[in-house]
């Protein structure tokens, strides 16, 4: 169950501009760091949905059903608008579509695989254990975006609440549905296993294309300079490894790590 209100926001950000260039604080790196993580957004998003939306019928809970719905407008509203930050920041650089579509190969591959829909709701749940953790690594470091375009900021910031805000959904219903005992823990385990080689592969190539594209194509900027930012300063892997191996075990659940703090400090500024 939900600790937090699942309130979908429909806002539409301002991210279109040629003064959006290098919108983290003038830093390439960082800002393509960024941009080629929102590029998995619209196509895994869409994925995570289904693959929850999927089992809604075996779900008894009218709490459960209810954080589903919620779950499914905060997903499908973040899906939007990362399109339309895609299509913004593609104006310096880079073919979305080309990178997209290594994503998309992922997702063809199950279906070719004929991978069950437990294991795509096990897949969701660990995607989801990411944006989670990395949610609640940006809302608890102030410093993070020191310096980044305000709109960005904004996005980064409304979705990072919405995140910690239905982390528990995809996961709630995996406890109905899953397989159970070691069955479910290995499908689980394996599941994150596989997220964690696309989520980290993918959008470190995503970085390194855009930062190509854009002009930057040395050795320092796309390997050390991402690598620099992944694990040093601000570290976001390194900073998360923790809340990423508490998902191994066996009794885990995304509220215990309790940030709802995280969530009501952030979220005043995104009321109507
Ligand atoms: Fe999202
Ligand atoms: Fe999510």
């Amino acid at each position: 169950m939900s600790l937090a209100e699942i309130k979908p926001r429909n806002i539409k950000f301002a991210l279109a501009g040629e003064d959006k260039r290098n919108w983290f604080a003038g830093n390439p790196v960082a800002t393509a760091i960024m941009d080629g993580a929102s590029i998995l957004f619209p196509l895994g998003e869409t994925f995570f949905i289904q693959s929850v939306v999927h089992f809604r019928d075996r779900i008894a809970d009218p709490q459960l059903q209810a954080e589903i719905t919620g779950f499914q407008q905060q997903e499908g509203i973040h899906s939007r608008e990362h399109r339309r930050y895609n299509k913004a920041v593609e104006a310096f650089g880079g073919n979305i579509a080309e990178l997209e579509g290594r994503l998309q190969a992922e997702i063809d591959e199950l279906e070719r695989r004929n991978a069950s829909p437990e294991y795509k709701l096990a897949l969701t749940c660990a995607f989801e254990h990411f944006t989670a953790m990395l949610a609640d690594d940006l809302l608890a470091h102030p410093d993070f975006m020191a310096g980044a375009d305000p709109e960005f900021s904004r996005i980064w910031h409304w979705h990072a609440i919405e995140e910690a805000e239905h982390k528990s959904v995809a996961y709630d219903v995996w406890n109905v549905v899953g397989p159970k005992g070691l069955k479910g823990y290995w499908m689980r385990a394996r599941a994150m296993m596989k997220a964690t080689s696309v989520f980290v592969g993918q959008s470190r190539y995503n970085a390194r294309a855009l930062l190509r594209a854009r002009g930057y194509g040395g050795f320092r900027t796309t390997v050390l300079g991402v690598l620099y930012f992944s694990l040093i300063k601000p570290g976001v892997l390194r900073r998360s490894l923790p809340a990423y191996l508490a998902y191994f075990k066996p009794g885990f659940h995304p509220w215990q790590h309790d940030n709802r703090h995280l969530i009501e400090k952030f979220k005043s500024a995104y009321e109507a």
